[in-house]
């Protein structure tokens, strides 16, 4: 995508104006350096008001408008939102939760994903407007849809059921080969044909956990076909305007690795809890997820609140600087524009309340004045534009494991991406930028590899794991890995399948830690304890286990309970001398972590890479700038020169 400027500006839904509000928006997108909108997300009931019947004059009217201002446009397709005619008139569109529960029209994402209707209905809308404003001047984007399966990601209807056995079909062949990966031997689940299979919808107790997976890959998939569906015309009608829609994190029901080879730009929507001490370095986490999606280019924050948002219990503000840290937080790990949700604070809906670039209190406001700062502030940091971020360590995260390790009937109930933080958060702390990878991908180019939980995995990516360390690297493989196949068949061989070699030791049983809840918020509260040469006395969470070593060090030791003197971190050599296999048997708590990463630094000769600041203050490095974010509420120094509180320096190398 080229690019001649740092993208700046938000959701801007002029149809909730009259419009003598236009002329001021368009006016006041300029004094505050806005330069590119997203346009009509929610106005499907506008542009459609009756079936067949389109209103693009307003469109018309504020295209032009802000083509005039110069300000460019990322036009939506707006189909995130059926209009009321739609559901009315094709009752069966409307979802149907797990509970058999029929989703009503009202507030948003009223669609069932599999609806050929609804997808009917889209495809045409989007002709329409692809044919209206896709040669357009002012469109240099277009945002297909708003944050897919945001709020139903998963149907149960009719419909959904027929789709569902249709990607069976497709995936398996013969009902016999679906029995056989699923296990229905098990509980008397054994299908005859593909016409007996339905969703999984509430059920009795447990279900079949390969179903549970399929149904998960499905969900993404069918979400993933109605953007295809929409990108297909676009790029057919409109070739040169590239594409994107707007990811939501780590969010869980998307594979956003499938999704990231779709769009022509990633774009993210963030919305750290300023009231959560744990929001600066878990934004950084989504950051660098964002970049990797594409293998290190650059991406869109496309939304951020420039202040509170409304839909969590208590809603903080953010604090003087702090949007402006977060803003520089996503450039400076590569991206090349910062965008909120929305440009003007609406005055009705279930919005109200939720900040915007122009809030109730108009401009005589704080938040406006750290609007219009920002705005001016981003020019200077054009020649980031198309710049990496360069990274050494590789943390390993796949869908397929989050889906696989938070079903019911497992040995605990592990949160994936809290596993994944709990190394996160403490590679951030040393300023260590962290690439995601899957664990089939190339990962020649990293000293470090970290494989937290990887529950499911297919064996194929275990011996490509398992390279990593005979290649001369550090691979990090931590506890309920390796255990089951990408079809949640227990890994053959055994736990590890083909790390057991390069990591020296078999996982004989679990021993989770009684009242660890890691699916919830937060930091775990330390249950158990390890002591050793590296990492000293220490405390743990969550887990244990029973390994047994066969042919590594163990460096650690579990402390007391049931696995009193069995190996917690295990290290072993590779055959070349510099590599290593490390196993972790339980989550460190942050001094054990510490003490790991260093040596792990140390063993990488990746020390240049970790660079040193107080708590709280986050450094990175991209093109030729070095950002120091400063998180906490003092004054500090790094960099070699003073922040204030919650402030950033930006200095050139
Ligand atoms: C999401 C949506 C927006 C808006 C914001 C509010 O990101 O895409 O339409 O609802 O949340 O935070």
């Amino acid at each position: 995508m080229k690019q001649e400027h740092v993208w700046y500006g938000g959701d801007y839904n002029p149809e909730q104006w009259p419009r003598d509000v236009w002329d001021e928006d368009v006016r006041l997108m300029g004094e505050a350096g806005v330069n590119l909108v997203s346009l009509g997300i929610f106005a499907w009931a506008r542009l459609e008001p009756r079936e067949g019947e389109f209103d693009f004059e307003w469109l018309d009217t504020i295209v032009a408008k802000l083509h005039d201002a110069g300000i460019s446009v990322d036009l939506a397709t707006a189909t995130a939102s059926p209009p009321p005619w739609l559901t009315n008139t094709y009752p069966d569109v409307l979802p149907v939760t797990e509970d058999g529960v029929r989703l009503q029209v009202g507030s948003r994402q009223h669609y069932c994903p599999s609806s050929p209707t609804y997808r009917r209905l889209a495809s045409r809308l989007v002709t329409m407007l692809a044919n209206r404003y896709g040669s357009h001047p002012a469109v240099v984007l277009w945002h297909v849809n708003n944050e897919y399966g945001c709020h139903v990601s998963h149907c149960y209807c009719d419909v959904s059921a027929t789709a569902f056995r249709a990607w069976l079909q497709a995936k398996y062949g013969t009902i016999e080969s679906l029995n056989d990966t699923w296990g229905t031997a098990f509980w008397s689940q054994h299908y005859s044909s593909f016409d007996e299979v339905r969703t999984p919808s509430a059920a009795p107790t447990f279900r079949n956990p390969a179903e549970l997976v399929d149904f998960d890959r499905f969900s993404s998939d069918e979400l993933l076909a109605c953007y295809r569906a929409e990108v297909a015309i676009l790029r057919e009608l409109t070739p040169d305007v590239p594409v994107t829609t707007n990811f939501m994190g780590f969010f869980r029901d998307a594979d956003y690795w499938a999704w990231a080879r779709e769009v022509d730009m990633v774009s993210d929507d963030c919305y750290p809890d300023p009231a959560d001490p744990e929001s600066p370095a878990y934004a950084a986490m989504t950051r660098d997820l964002m970049r990797s999606l594409r293998g290190g280019d650059s991406w869109l924050l496309m939304e951020q609140a420039p202040g509170a948002v409304n839909w969590r219990p208590s809603n903080s503000p953010k604090r003087p600087g702090e949007m402006r840290g977060y803003s520089m937080q996503a450039v400076a790990r590569g991206a090349d524009g910062v965008m909120f949700f929305q440009w003007r604070q609406s005055a009705a809906g279930a919005e109200r309340f939720h900040s915007g670039m122009i809030p109730h209190s108009g401009t005589e406001s704080r938040i406006w004045e750290s609007v219009a700062a920002l705005g001016a502030e981003l020019p200077h940091l054009h020649p980031l534009i198309g710049e990496g971020v360069a990274s050494k360590v590789a943390i390993v995260f796949e869908w397929d494991s989050w889906w696989a390790i938070e079903q019911p009937a497992l040995p605990t109930a592990l949160s994936y991406v809290q596993g994944v933080f709990a190394w996160y958060r403490r590679l951030w702390a040393r300023n260590i930028v962290v690439d995601f990878v899957q664990a089939r991908d190339d990962l020649s180019a990293y000293s470090v590899v970290i494989v937290p939980s990887l529950f499911s995995a297919r064996p194929s990516s275990l011996a490509n794991l398992a390279e990593v360390s005979r290649a001369g690297h550090q691979l990090v493989v931590t506890f309920q890995s390796g255990i089951v196949d990408e079809n949640s068949r227990i890994t053959d061989g055994g736990y590890l399948g083909a790390l057991k070699d390069v990591l020296g030791i078999s996982v004989e049983e679990f021993a989770p830690f009684a009242g660890a809840d890691l699916r919830r918020q937060g930091a775990p509260r330390p249950i158990g304890s390890i002591a050793g040469e590296l990492t000293g006395v220490s405390d743990v969470n969550t887990w244990a286990e029973y390994v047994r070593v066969r042919d590594a060090v163990t460096l650690a030791t579990f402390t007391g309970g049931l696995v009193d003197g069995y190996p917690a971190i295990t290290r072993r050599e590779s055959e070349s001398g510099s590599g290593a296999g490390w196993y972790v048997a339980t989550m460190l708590g942050d001094a054990a972590l510490d003490r790991l990463i260093q040596r792990l630094i140390d063993d990488a000769g990746i020390a240049d890479f970790a660079i040193d600041s107080p708590d709280g203050v986050e450094v990175v490095h991209r093109g030729d700038r070095y950002f120091a974010i400063n998180h906490t509420d003092q004054q500090v120094s790094a960099l070699g020169q003073a922040i204030p509180p919650r402030g950033v320096l930006i200095t050139e190398k």
